[in-house]
């Protein structure tokens, strides 16, 4: 699955040294108190490897913040990294996670940023988010306001990001094009219906069939889908009906690949673009040679942490961003995805649902 992000990761040596130091530092010996995380010494199966235990917290430096984690979703990103199969991989022991919303309790003299009571959430990946409180240098953090649903907050810094990004970055849209999406139902999928919507731009959503497959349709057009259809109904040629009602898609966004992505290029308009953004069938993408001569197809991939790494220095972008998610968020056109609150007592139901397929449930732990 990670093959393709693999070749996307150009940097691999820096972001691995970035995220080994910012590991040592989280179970640095500087004794100011003891915090409790979710800590794995080994890669495996996490069910196995993951152990909540003590940590010491490191002394507060001026530049750095206290924060008290609130809630941390449970990502495939972050499975993939206990697992040892990630395209970056911190060094061990490690924290599990990689998103989450925290709340600032203490600041160091330099800090100007932040005060406490902030909601702040991790400007990059790697930082170790399940655990109850971590002390991260005041350039690691964005600060987002604490009027929206903690699930919203925890769950913003990955997908509606990337989400935001494949719909503005690759194709321009415009009200009336339509975008075509496998795995519609992950929290991805669910922030590209949202955001989508919002611009006029129709979607086709592709879901596994499963025995509910009316409630989770209805769910995903509660939320803006257009069009929501099965992995089969995607190789039928009842398609066709649908493209009496709106234009042949511009984009297709790939969480899936093997036979659902390649399917999903058969229906590409002329020159249009298929991003490939996850592997969650753990096939390669095989693409028609006539979607490619004859259409001129185009097939890219997306990668939202080396996205943030590119524009490490352009704060202005990132910024605006999270701020326009929120906006979205504040005016009810950004929810959350379906997900349950699990306590990081529990990590190990939550853990078990986390990797069950078919489940349409973010598990957030909280903490
Ligand atoms: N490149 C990037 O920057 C980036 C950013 C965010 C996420 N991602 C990747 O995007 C993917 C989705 O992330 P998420 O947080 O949105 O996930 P999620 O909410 O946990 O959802 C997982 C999705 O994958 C589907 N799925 C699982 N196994 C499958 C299989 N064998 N065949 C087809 N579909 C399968 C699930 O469908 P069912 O309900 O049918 O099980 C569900 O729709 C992950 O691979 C993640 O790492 C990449």
């Amino acid at each position: 699955m990670w093959h393709a992000v693999k070749t996307l990761n150009a940097h691999n040596g820096y972001v691995c040294a970035l995220i080994a130091k910012v590991a040592r530092y989280s179970v640095s010996a500087a004794l100011r108190k003891e915090s409790v995380a979710l800590v794995y010494k080994s890669h495996g199966d996490p069910m196995q490897v993951l152990k909540l235990q003590k940590l010491n917290l490191p002394a507060l430096g001026d530049s750095e913040v206290l924060i008290k984690m609130l809630a941390a979703p449970i990502n495939p990103a972050d499975i993939n990294m206990v697992q040892g199969t990630y395209a970056v991989l911190p060094e061990l022991p490690a924290v599990g996670g990689n998103e989450g919303v925290g709340q600032v309790l203490e600041v160091g003299g330099h800090v100007t940023s932040f005060r406490p009571g902030d909601w702040v959430i991790p400007r990059d990946a790697g930082l170790g988010t399940w655990r109850k409180e971590l002390v991260l240098k005041e350039h690691a953090l964005l600060r987002v306001p604490s009027d929206i649903p903690l699930a919203c907050a925890a769950t913003l810094s990955v997908n509606p990001c990337t989400a935001i990004r494949m719909l503005s970055d690759f194709e321009n849209l415009q009200p009336g094009n339509s975008v075509i999406q496998n795995a519609a139902n992950s929290g991805v999928g669910q922030a590209v219906i949202q955001i989508a919507a919002t611009k006029g731009i129709k979607t086709i959503n592709v879901v596994r069939n499963r025995p509910n497959f009316q409630t989770l349709t209805e769910y995903l057009q509660s939320l803006g889908a257009d069009y929501v259809i099965t992995e089969e109904s995607l190789r039928k040629p009842e398609m066709k009906d649908i493209f009496k009602n709106i234009p042949h898609p511009r984009l297709a966004l790939n969480c899936v690949g093997g036979k659902s992505a390649t399917e999903m290029l058969r229906h590409l308009q002329h020159g249009g673009t298929m991003v490939t953004y996850g592997g969650m069938a753990k096939q390669p993408v095989t693409a028609p040679v006539s979607s490619l001569i004859f259409k001129n197809v185009k097939l890219c991939g997306f990668w939202m942490t080396q996205w943030k790494r590119d524009h490490e220095h352009e704060m202005g972008e990132l910024n605006e961003m999270i701020s326009s998610l929120c906006s979205l968020i504040r005016q009810g056109k950004l929810k959350a995805p379906a997900y349950t609150e699990v306590p990081i007592t529990d990590y190990k139901t939550a853990l078990e649902n986390a990797m069950k397929p078919f489940s349409s449930s973010k598990q957030i732990l909280v903490m």
